[in-house]
C-alpha cells in the first residue's frame, strides 16, 4: 500500500504517481534535464511548470523558454510542459497533483529551498516536495552560470544543449 496524504487506502498499481518540476528555466540546461529525466523514471508523470522568479529578470520570454523546454523533453512520453504565471501554491492547489520536485545543488540551493519549500506548505499544507541532488556533472551548473558564459562567447556544449546554445548566441549577438 502506498501512503500519500488523503491517498493512503488507494493501492500503489492503482494510484499513478505525478509530480510537477516548476522552475524558471532561464533558459533550460542540462542541469534541469538530469532532473527532469530522473524524476520520469521515479513518477509515472512529470509536469514541467514553467514560471517566473519574481527574484529574477529573464533573458528569455516566456514562449522562448517554452519552445527550448519543449525541444528538450520531446523523447520522454511522460513528461509534459505547462505555463503558470502567480504563486506555485495556486496552480497545486487547483491541480490534482500536490508532489513538487526540485533540484539540489550546493549550500546556497539548500536555504532558498528550505525557506521556498517551508513557505508553501504554509501557504498550502497538502503540498509535498521531493528533492533531487544533482549529479556531480553539473554541481555548479545553472542558468545565470550559462548565460554568462554566453555573454562572453565561451563554449557551452558540456552544459546546455546545442539549441539552447544557438538561442544564447542568438541573444548576446543582437
Ligand atoms: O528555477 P527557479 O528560478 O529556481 O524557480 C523558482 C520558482 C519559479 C519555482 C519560484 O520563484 C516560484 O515558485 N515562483 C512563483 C511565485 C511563488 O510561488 N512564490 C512563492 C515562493 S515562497
Amino acid at each position: 500500500m502506498y501512503s500519500l496524504r488523503g491517498q493512503e487506502n488507494i493501492p500503489r498499481e492503482v494510484l499513478r504517481l505525478k509530480a510537477i518540476y516548476p522552475g524558471s528555466f532561464d533558459p533550460i540546461t542540462y542541469g534541469h534535464i538530469d532532473i527532469f529525466e530522473r524524476a520520469s523514471k521515479i513518477f509515472d508523470h512529470v509536469t514541467i511548470l514553467l514560471m517566473n522568479n519574481p527574484r529574477k529578470r529573464p533573458l528569455f520570454s516566456i514562449d522562448e523558454r517554452l519552445e527550448m523546454i519543449k525541444e528538450s523533453t520531446k523523447e520522454f512520453k511522460n513528461v509534459d510542459v505547462k505555463v503558470h504565471t502567480g504563486l506555485l501554491v495556486q496552480y497545486v492547489k487547483s491541480s490534482s497533483i500536490k508532489i513538487v520536485i526540485r533540484g539540489l545543488r550546493a549550500l546556497e540551493d539548500f536555504e532558498y529551498e528550505f525557506e521556498m519549500a517551508l513557505t508553501n506548505r504554509q501557504m498550502c499544507p497538502e503540498l509535498e516536495v521531493v528533492y533531487l541532488m544533482t549529479d556531480l556533472k553539473y554541481l555548479f551548473v545553472s542558468s545565470s552560470m550559462v548565460k554568462e558564459i554566453a555573454q562572453f562567447g565561451g563554449e557551452l556544449s558540456k552544459w546546455a544543449p546545442p539549441f539552447v546554445e544557438k538561442e544564447l548566441q542568438r541573444k548576446f549577438r543582437r
